[in-house]
């Protein structure tokens, strides 16, 4: 899809992924504790996918908890999980408004039952929507879900439901928690670090990667097109020559 930003044609990724980095930062330049950091970065998560929406970006993909953030005090962990819970019941109403498809990635065996029961309920009541597809990966990490994928297959294998030699990668794809998605175009990580932090570690293969120094509260819509822009420069050859 094509789109004029600023007296400019631009191509608009389909599928953009972000790791929402530096919430901790922007706190602790403000004298404030973490959490408050988290609570901004939560008040930009909900402007972005309304950005991402009017830009024409069908997929957002976005970096809640990862599975080595259980590592943080209890405190910030409480916190965040907490966030998430408020996050999820408002999104219940706000998704289905905006018309956008809500989708939980990760492990969810380790979560409270009240934010699995949570994340059900928005994932079904949304599910008819088409307007951008939200993904929020929550307690995921991008070797934990190739190791949950690996374990299906072997068991689907053993139980004869799956042959040996269907095995190929869009196989291994439909096993991924984000099977019926196409992968990311674009990846944005904020607040100048430039690591992949086992953040969907298959599926950004052939992806473009952005990095930016603002923190994740203070990205806005002109960042968003600051990556877009990028975007467009670069020369997408998926191991090819042109
Ligand atoms: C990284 O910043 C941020 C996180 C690990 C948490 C992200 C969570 C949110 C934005 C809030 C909830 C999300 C949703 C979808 C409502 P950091 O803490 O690592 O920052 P630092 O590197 O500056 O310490």
């Amino acid at each position: 899809m094509e789109k004029i930003i600023d007296g400019e044609k631009l191509n608009i990724p389909e599928h953009v992924a972000i790791i929402m980095d530096g919430n901790g930062r922007w706190a602790k330049k403000r004298l404030m504790p973490r959490n408050f950091g988290h609570k901004a970065g939560a008040k930009t998560v909900e402007q972005i996918c309304e950005d991402a929406h009017d830009l024409g970006i069908k997929y957002l993909t976005v970096y809640a908890f990862s599975t080595e953030n259980w590592k943080r005090s209890v405190e910030e962990v409480t916190g965040i999980m907490n966030l998430l819970r408020n996050y999820l019941v408002d999104c219940i109403e706000r998704a289905s408004k905006n018309n956008m498809r809500v989708r939980i990635i990760g492990d969810r065996t380790a979560l409270d039952k009240d934010i699995v029961e949570k994340i059900e309920e928005l994932e079904e009541k949304t599910a008819y929507c088409d307007g951008l597809n939200f993904t929020i990966a929550l307690n995921y990490g991008g070797r934990d879900e190739i190791r949950r994928a690996v374990t299906k297959i072997a068991e689907d294998t053993r139980s004869g439901k799956l042959l040996e030699s269907n095995i190929d990668e869009s196989l291994i794809s439909s096993y991924l928690d984000t099977r019926n998605m196409p992968d990311p175009d674009l990846l944005i990580r904020t607040s100048g670090e430039l690591r992949l932090s086992n953040y969907l570690i298959w599926q950004l293969a052939y992806t473009e990667f952005y990095f930016t120094d603002v923190l994740w509260p203070d990205f806005s819509i002109k960042d968003l097109e600051d990556a877009i822009r990028y975007f467009n420069g670069r020369d997408r050859r998926y191991g090819g020559v042109k």
